[in-house]
């Protein structure tokens, strides 16, 4: 059996034994992410067998991380928090990371495509698509924003949490957001909706500009500050004006 393998097996045994998931041993010592919100604890921790692979465990499911792909954050859980989606929908979670977002997402979802440029991230996020058993619901891709989506595909839903610039001064960040709101009307359906996720307070009045620039506007947005980190986040839902 590979070392993947048997990592995935170890995992599903875990995950199997109960809807709260013994760790598995870790080189270090795995400690709580302070969130606010009402998402239950997260614990961290590269793991004993492999230190390339880190675990972190949220709402009873857990996550492995490998590599450089990125760790799910607070900002993660606050858009877990704001997501809604409804029974059938067909969802592209763009910047999967570690597939978080999708895997929770699967539960109502017809069909997820989740795409990520980098790839010890896509790595984990097909690890652990498997490990919940959702490979036949959820696609793994790789590339650059709507690269990796096939000729005439359309979402229903789209989840963006890529990063973003922190504040509004110039960043190389803001011409990959630029380039996702002028393209993402052609991949959302009548009526679809985007939930973007772009944590910072100091930002907001950029990205108004940009959704109302390309022809979307705020239908919400919900702000929460992380005490222990001092910072304001920001999710949005965001739809096509006139949609
Ligand atoms: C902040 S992480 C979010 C990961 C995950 N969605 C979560 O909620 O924890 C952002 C992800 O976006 C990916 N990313 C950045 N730029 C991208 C691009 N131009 N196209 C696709 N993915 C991108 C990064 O590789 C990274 O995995």
């Amino acid at each position: 059996m590979t070392h993947r393998l048997f990592l995935v097996f170890i995992a599903a045994l875990l995950t199997a034994c109960g809807s709260q998931p013994r760790l598995p041993e870790l080189a270090g010592e795995a400690y709580q992410l302070p969130y606010g919100g009402p998402i239950r604890s997260m614990y961290w921790g590269a793991l004993k067998s492999d230190p390339n692979w880190f675990v972190v465990e949220m709402q009873s499911k857990l996550f492995y991380v490998y590599g450089q792909a990125v760790k799910p954050s607070v900002q993660s859980a606050y858009l877990l928090e704001n997501t809604i989606i409804n029974p059938g929908e067909d969802v592209w979670d763009l910047g999967t990371g570690t597939g978080i977002q999708a895997i929770f997402a699967a539960s109502k979802a017809r069909h997820i495509v989740a795409t990520d440029i980098g790839p010890d991230a896509i790595k984990s996020a097909e690890f652990n698509v498997k490990l919940h058993g959702l490979q036949d619901k959820i696609d793994v891709r790789m590339g650059d924003l709507f690269a990796p989506l096939k000729d005439g595909e359309q979402f229903d839903v789209v989840i963006n949490n890529i990063e973003y610039p922190e504040n509004n001064e110039d960043s190389p960040l803001w011409s990959v957001h630029q380039r996702f709101f002028e393209g993402v009307g052609k991949v959302l359906k009548l009526g679809g909706r985007i939930l973007y996720q772009s944590g910072s307070i100091d930002n907001m009045p950029r990205i108004r500009k940009l959704v109302y620039d390309n022809g979307y506007y705020i239908v919400e947005a919900h702000l929460r500050h992380m005490v222990v980190q001092d910072k304001d986040i920001v999710f949005y839902l965001i739809q096509r004006r006139g949609a």
